[in-house]
């Protein structure tokens, strides 16, 4: 129970996202995908919620979503889905967003261009895990499940939101019999490696993402986690 009444988890709906993208592109700048706006994120967003692989849960405090979290059951059935379906929706949204915004654009051709090509038009495997190949020991098991997002509102932050997001997307998780979930955040101050490690996650890779930054990769077992 925090100052402004209970905080209850469950899924979006479509009249949340104008608030979830607001939420992303405010709280987790970094990536290609927030510097291409709200009106972009709003519809990766909402892909999410079509996909049955996607996952999109919202912290609702007295009404107001205060928070949100998206992730993936699935992570190359999810894009797989996304792209079979809303591969012209996303393509148009991005490219009128990139040329509004120019120096993000020369950025995008210099570091993503040719691999973002490439799967857009269908010529390149989704990598199944978050990290790069080689910068976290493989294990042989089934698809891997991502936490690709989770942001709690400034005002509404250490109420538990955070983690109450997080747990039900693992009980999501584990009832679709996945046994592994992903996730990258950056090192230090811009990341929340903290926040997932007293919730269980264990560091399995760091590695130098695109923008230059070190990012860590973490993994837990949905069938093992310790709920509050
Ligand atoms: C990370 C975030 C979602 C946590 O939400 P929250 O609702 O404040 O989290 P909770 O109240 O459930 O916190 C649970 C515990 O984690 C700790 N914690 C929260 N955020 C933390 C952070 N960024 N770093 C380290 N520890 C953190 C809390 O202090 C609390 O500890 P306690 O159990 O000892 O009291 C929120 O801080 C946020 O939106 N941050 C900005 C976006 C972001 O960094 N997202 C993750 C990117 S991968």
């Amino acid at each position: 129970m925090s100052a402004g009444g209970e905080i209850e988890v469950g899924p979006a709906t479509e009249d949340d996202l104008r608030r979830t993208a607001a939420l992303h592109v405010a709280e987790l700048p970094h990536g290609l995908f927030p510097r291409l706006g709200e009106g972009f994120v709003r519809r990766w967003h909402r892909a999410h919620l079509e996909s049955e692989y996607g996952v999109v849960l919202v912290a609702r405090r007295g009404g107001d979503v205060v928070g949100f979290l998206l992730g993936t059951t699935d992570r190359p059935a999810n894009v797989a889905w996304i792209l079979g379906r809303r591969r012209r929706e996303l393509m148009t949204a991005g490219l009128r967003a990139l040329l509004t915004r120019p120096a993000l654009a020369l950025g995008f051709v210099r570091t993503r261009g040719p691999r973002y090509a490439r799967r857009l038009l269908g010529r390149a495997a989704v990598p199944a895990r978050v990290a790069s190949r080689g910068d976290v020991p493989e294990a042989g098991f089934g698809p891997i499940a991502v936490l690709e997002a989770i942001v709690v509102a400034p005002e509404a932050r250490g109420a538990s939101a955070g983690t109450a997001l997080s747990e039900e997307f693992l009980s999501i998780v584990a009832a679709a019999g996945g046994d592994r979930v992903e996730l990258i955040t950056k090192a230090g101050a811009r990341g929340a490696a903290g926040f997932y490690e007293r919730a269980g996650w264990r560091r399995v890779g760091s590695h130098v993402d695109r923008d230059g930054d070190e990012v860590h990769t973490y993994r837990i077992d949905p069938r093992f986690v310790r709920t509050r």
